[in-house]
């Protein structure tokens, strides 16, 4: 095993930058009609296909494609009648022009800001986004405390900040629990969770929702599979980095963080095969990056009215139960706020942008998927619990140009400020 590990990095390592998808494409499938979309859900993963964005009846989907699987994908797509383009069909070049555009940006962003570089301003490393949070909490020592519960598998602190005017003592108090980058490649999710900070401490324009809200902010969820796509051939890494979950997890690390909750754990929409992108783990909350979302949750159930997970791409506000498209006896509530939310985004949101669209994930999706975060921080009690899709691509490359970022984190903290008052009414 240890041999064929070290073989494996001795493979990778002639890549130079993104030539691991050399020959790779990707394509637009659907819109769909709804059993179609069951079909393709049930049977994707046997093509290798790794899906970016999913189609729905009323919106195409992006997957991208190894060479090796192209002639079959393309002969069950036609066998079975869902339309699909291409999207792009040279992947690496596609790869390498986001990079150009990441670059640039990064040149204009630091000669603006003297030579500092903000989480909103672009897709940052690790290091960037991290030392925003520690200089928040230190600049903000009266509402902001800094928590290093855990390190991940590869030994990355994980951090969150816990915001508070009262020190989290005010049992009173309604708070807010918003997580990103638990998938490593949703990019766009990081900069919307510091942006909460932002709003919350350098930039308060809305002091009711500091004031009246304890907050939980934990920007990355998972610190290794986010820095691993930052390296060479891994820019579509999704996972975590473990290794101990599987004999194969050494040459296939990770687990599918949201499939890893305890939650109908290890049932629908997961695999049991290591190199899978939704393998679901050797147990509910094998994962400490998961672990410590679920701990983050139980310390402060009792006081948590709105739990928000956030994932890309996709426009999309989506609710439980993701197992079986049964709806929890909340339902009224969540789909209230949830619709409240996605108006408050769609009035700021540029026109080029789609429109939200708010639901039950499975049937959403018309793809049931067991052991995700919004489900079980709602199985356990939070009374509104939502997984985000942010906006995704558009028909440039596989990042959203970083010039929209700022643009998107302010959206999507207008529906933030709307879901919060409104589960602080409810609560
Ligand atoms: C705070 O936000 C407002 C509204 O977006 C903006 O006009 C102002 O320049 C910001 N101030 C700082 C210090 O960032
Ligand atoms: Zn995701």
């Amino acid at each position: 095993m240890k041999v064929l590990a070290l073989l494996l990095l001795a493979a990778t390592a002639v890549f130079a930058k993104h030539e691991a998808y050399q020959g790779w494409k990707s394509y637009y499938i659907g819109p769909a009609p709804a059993e179609k979309l069951k079909i393709f859900n049930s049977i994707y993963e046997d093509y290798g296909v790794d899906v970016l964005s999913r189609p729905l009846v009323n919106r195409e989907g992006v997957v991208l494609v190894k060479p090796e699987q192209h002639d079959n994908f393309i002969h069950i797509l036609e066998e079975l009648q869902i339309s699909y383009k291409i999207h792009k069909d040279d992947v690496k070049k596609a790869l390498d022009q986001d990079d150009e555009i990441i670059e640039r940006r990064r040149m204009e962003t630091l000669a603006r800001n003297g030579g500092r570089a903000f989480p909103y301003d672009n897709y940052q490393p690790l290091e960037v986004i991290y030392d925003y949070v520690d200089d928040i909490a230190k600049r903000f020592p009266d509402t902001v405390t800094l928590v290093e519960p855990a390190k991940s598998f590869e030994g990355r602190p994980i951090k969150y900040l816990k915001i508070s005017t009262t020190n989290f003592e005010d049992e009173s108090k309604p708070i807010i629990f918003i997580d990103a980058g638990i998938h490593a490649r949703e990019w766009i999710t990081i900069p919307t969770a510091t942006w909460a900070i932002h709003k919350l401490t350098e930039n308060i324009t809305e002091p009711d929702l500091l004031e009246r809200f304890d907050w939980i902010i934990m920007p990355v969820v998972n610190p290794d599979g986010y820095a691993f796509t930052f390296t060479p051939n891994n820019r579509f890494w999704r996972k975590t980095r473990s290794t101990d979950q599987h004999p194969l997890s050494v040459m296939f690390p990770g687990v599918d963080g949201n499939r890893n909750f305890d939650f109908f754990w290890n049932t629908v929409g997961i695999s049991n095969n290591p190199s899978s992108d939704i393998y679901a783990g050797g147990a509910p909350f094998s994962e400490i990056e998961t672990r410590v979302v679920r701990d983050a949750l139980h310390e402060n159930l009792h006081r948590i009215a709105l739990y928000i997970t956030m994932h890309s791409y996709g426009s999309m506000i989506l609710y439980g139960w993701g197992h079986d498209g049964t709806l929890s006896n909340n339902a009224l509530g969540l789909h209230s706020v949830g619709v409240n939310m996605a108006a408050a985004i769609d009035r700021m949101k540029l026109p080029n942008f789609p429109s939200y669209i708010v639901g039950n994930s499975a049937l959403v999706l018309n793809y049931a998927a067991a052991g995700a975060a919004e489900d079980y921080a709602h199985f356990i009690g939070v009374p509104l619990a939502y997984t985000y899709e942010l906006p995704g691509i558009g028909g440039d490359a596989f990042h959203l140009d970083p010039r929209y970022i700022a643009q998107v984190s302010e959206e999507t903290w207008a529906g933030l400020a709307v879901g919060a008052r409104m589960a602080g009414d409810l609560f």
